[in-house]
């Protein structure tokens, strides 16, 4: 359901898009640019009908949307297949001896065809009853064929009166063939050569390639007495050289006497394969052949020389010259003769008897088969052209590259729609003929292309509109040699065409940046592209894209102009977005930024280490209760390492008050050089370092001890503390040297050994006890 629903849109839109004409533009110069472009663009001639600025490529489009800008009808230029009938004899009704009769129509038609547009017109065929035929009867004259000639000598009356069933006309002539006479097709023994066939048989001819035996005759008698004459021969491998007898019967036609009007058969009867180009290797023939025709004295000159056609070769041979070849071949060559007719456009296969004496039942079947199937087709074509058939008959078969109408009886006439497409532009006039297989009518087609507008001025005079400097090509100027512009307006007499193009391009860029055209050297931009207005020197500037803030264009604080903001008088920055005044870095005492910072758009830029929005604090900074202790020092009490420079060392306090009491809180607690405890308050004030101090009056000093009783009691202690350790290092020793001389007279007591002994001696050998050792 799904799928069929896709499919029913799908084919919707393919019906859609082949009715709305559309027009695809590449790129579009001239009017002859714009009818190439494809079948539905038309041009518009019609004077001043670009804007100023305007590419002329406008003048390209489809019909209506032209007609929708004011293009009047009669200033569009589309120019259409043109059809012209040179030769359209009517169809003739029945054979007349002295004209050939006309099976088709028209003859010859021009075509002058605009590329991509189809044109259809009507063919026309009818088979005329009686039309000549012309039959060439080709027979296998190998051994094993003997039966067959013998039924051949008898049936010729036959064949003549089988023919005068079908026309009046009829006339027949025949040819024979066997094989090349080289090894190893046919024994080259000299004595074999001369009689190639069994040694009983008595009436045998030498071993040949190809004979033509009689030209086409109407005359029966002649017939009989020429086939009577013919003998068998023979050859040594089974396949035979029925393709090189085919190829010099179709090539030949003056020798055989193919008549220019007339249903041309061949009726090859064999009961063997054939030979195909490639097996005259076997025999060392390599030059491939090369379809012309060698005849001398009635028989194939060259058979010895040139390899075997290919059946493609016998094939455009046959249908070059409208021969349509009958297989007559036995049961068992069916098969292969089969393959070798779809090969063959135009060719009947028929089962041959063992004795062909059912030829003529399968000659009268073939050809009635033949012709009463007309297909319709042209000679190769160039890619760019395409010619397409629907055949208009009770029996046709499918529209396509060939036109084909079945069971078409004599004198039923039978049309076929022919459509040709001319894709490109040719380069000349090309000619091909179309017509049915097998046939001579042909209907020549002369076919060119309409590429050119052929609404140019003629040459001579200037156009007025055009500024008197040019003509005027299809609506456009097309001007002298040092003019240019839409209407030759511009003189470029001393400079140079590129240096006019330069100066409308920006750094060697696109011309006006593909926003407009470049007219005397100056661009003229394009009204609107994308909505916008382009404007300036190389069509650079709009109005539109400036940087925004605030999603307003410029802040709202100004205009864009050429893509760059121009600010109001208070306001600066790219996008207008600062205000100039730097009220909103003033804190409420009035200063910018506390004085340590500056005021950039509308923010305050701090120092380093202060934070915004004023630049109050600084936590990383190191407290002034530290810094500017050693001032506090100086300025407090005149103590310290400043205090002979302090009012110099000690700007930055900006001034300070001595107090009796700070106000509750923590105040700054530091120790002076003489270890007193100093307190005070110290706030920042606006600038970086500028401070006002507090500081308490009193300082907290440690009380000083007495002096004497700490130097007596300390020598006396230092006396003491050396008399006790000396005590005591005395002990030390003589306890130490007590367990010494102990330890000696223990030692002394324990030695057993003579003081010869060394007691670190060692015996190097050792005993071990074996344990599973018995002793006996
Ligand atoms: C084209 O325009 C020019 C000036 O713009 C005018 O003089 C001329 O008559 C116009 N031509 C036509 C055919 O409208
Ligand atoms: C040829 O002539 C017949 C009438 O005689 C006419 O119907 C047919 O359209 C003509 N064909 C062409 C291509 O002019
Ligand atoms: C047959 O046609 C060829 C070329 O088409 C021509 O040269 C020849 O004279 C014609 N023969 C007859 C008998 O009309
Ligand atoms: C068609 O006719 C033209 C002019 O009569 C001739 O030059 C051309 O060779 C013919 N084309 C074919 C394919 O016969
Ligand atoms: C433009 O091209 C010319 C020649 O190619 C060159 O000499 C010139 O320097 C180029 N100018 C710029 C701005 O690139
Ligand atoms: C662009 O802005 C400028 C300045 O406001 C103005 O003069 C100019 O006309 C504007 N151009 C367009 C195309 O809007
Ligand atoms: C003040 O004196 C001290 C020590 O005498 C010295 O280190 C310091 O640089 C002096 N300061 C000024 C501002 O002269
Ligand atoms: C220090 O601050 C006081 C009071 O705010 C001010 O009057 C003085 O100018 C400041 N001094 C400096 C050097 O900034």
């Amino acid at each position: 359901m799904y799928h069929s629903v896709f499919l029913l849109l799908l084919m919707g839109r393919a019906v859609l898009s082949q009715d709305i004409e559309v027009c695809s533009k590449t790129v579009i110069n001239s009017c002859s640019d714009c009818i190439q472009s494809g079948p539905y663009c038309v041009w518009c001639k019609q004077l001043n009908f670009t804007k100023p600025g305007e590419q002329e490529a406008a003048r390209c489009d489809t019909r209506a949307v032209l007609n929708d800008r004011g293009c009047m009808n009669e200033d569009i230029i589309s120019p259409n297949n043109i059809l012209t009938t040179d030769k359209n004899v009517t169809l003739s009704t029945s054979t007349n001896p002295t004209d050939d009769p006309i099976q088709l129509a028209p003859q010859k038609i021009s075509l002058k065809l605009r590329p991509g547009l189809p044109k259809t017109f009507q063919l026309d065929f009818r088979r005329v009853e009686g039309y000549p035929v012309d039959l060439y009867y080709l027979m296998d004259l190998s051994y094993s064929m003997e039966d067959d000639l013998r039924s051949i000598k008898t049936l010729g009356n036959q064949l003549f009166e089988a023919l005068q069933g079908i026309t009046k006309e009829g006339r027949i002539g025949f040819g024979s063939f066997v094989d090349k006479t080289v090894l190893p097709f046919t024994n080259t023994n000299p004595e074999k050569l001369k009689k190639p066939c069994d040694e009983k048989e008595e009436n045998c001819q030498p071993a040949f390639g190809y004979r033509h035996v009689l030209s086409m005759t109407a005359d029966k008698v002649k017939f009989k007495e020429e086939v009577q004459k013919q003998a068998i021969s023979g050859n040594l491998d089974s396949p035979e050289g029925t393709l090189d007898a085919i190829m010099q019967a179709a090539v030949c036609g003056d020798r055989i006497g193919w008549r220019n009007s007339s249903t041309r058969l061949i009726v090859v009867t064999t009961d063997d394969g054939f030979h195909m180009a490639g097996d005259g290797k076997l025999a060392g023939i390599l030059e491939p052949n090369d379809e012309k025709c060698y005849m001398e004295n009635q028989l194939y000159s060259k058979s010895s020389v040139l390899d075997y056609p290919s059946v493609g070769q016998v094939a455009t041979q046959l249908e070059k010259n409208n021969i349509q070849p009958i297989f007559a071949v036995t049961k068992n060559m069916e098969p292969v003769y089969r393959e070798l007719s779809k090969m063959i456009p135009k060719s009947e296969v028929g089962v041959l008897s063992a004795d062909s004496n059912n030829v003529v039942e399968l000659i009268k079947t073939a050809y009635n088969r033949l012709s009463s199937k007309v297909t319709v087709t042209h000679d190769p074509l160039p890619d760019n052209v395409r010619v397409t058939y629907t055949p208009l008959c009770p029996e046709g078969g499918p529209p396509g590259e060939k036109g084909v109408c079945d069971n078409v009886g004599v004198g039923q006439k039978v049309s076929f729609s022919v459509t040709v497409t001319a894709n490109e532009c040719l380069e000349r006039e090309m000619s091909f003929r179309i017509g049915p297989l097998g046939m001579k009518d042909k209907l020549n087609v002369s076919l060119s292309t309409r590429c050119e507008c052929q609404c140019d001025d003629p040459p001579g005079q200037d156009n007025p509109d055009c500024n008197g400097q040019g003509k005027v090509n299809c609506g456009m100027c097309s001007c002298k040699d040092s003019f240019v512009g839409q209407k030759c307006e511009c003189s470029v007499k001393g400079m140079d065409v590129s240096s006019l193009k330069a100066a409308c391009q920006k750094d060697n860029g696109t011309e006006c940046e593909g926003r407009g055209d470049c007219v005397c050297g100056v661009c003229q931009c394009y009204a609107i592209q994308g909505g916008l207005t382009y404007y300036g020197t190389h069509c650079e500037c709009e109005n539109e894209s400036c940087e925004k803030f605030q999603n307003k264009l410029c802040g709202g604080n100004g205009k864009c102009r050429c893509k760059k903001c121009e600010c109001n008088a208070d306001y600066e920055g790219s996008a207008c977005q600062c205000k100039k005044s730097d009220e909103q870095c003033r804190t409420q005492e009035g200063s910018v930024c506390n004085g340590r910072g500056t005021c950039q758009c509308n923010q305050c830029k701090c120092i380093e280490g202060y934070q915004r929005p004023y630049c109050l604090d600084c936590p990383a900074c190191q407290s002034p209760c530290i810094t500017k202790g050693k001032c506090i020092e100086c300025l407090g009490f005149q103590t310290g390492p400043f205090s002979k420079n302090c009012s110099q060392a000690c700007k930055s306090i900006n001034s300070f008050e001595m107090v009796d009491m700070l106000p509750l809180g923590k105040p700054c607690d530091v120790r002076d050089v003489e270890n007193c405890r100093v307190f005070f308050n110290i706030k920042q004030l606006v600038g970086e370092d500028n401070y006002t101090a507090q500081i308490l009056k009193t300082r907290e000093c440690p009380e000083l001890p007495n002096i004497y009783a700490i130097i007596g009691g300390s020598i006396a202690g230092v006396a003491l503390i050396g008399l006790l350790i000396l005590l005591l290092i005395k002990a030390m020793i003589y306890m130490n040297d007590l367990k010494e001389f102990r330890k000696f007279e223990n030692e002394k007591k324990k030695s057993k050994w003579s003081n010869a002994d060394n007691p670190l001696f060692k015996n190097a050998t050792t005993t071990v006890a074996n344990p599973t050792f018995t002793g006996e």
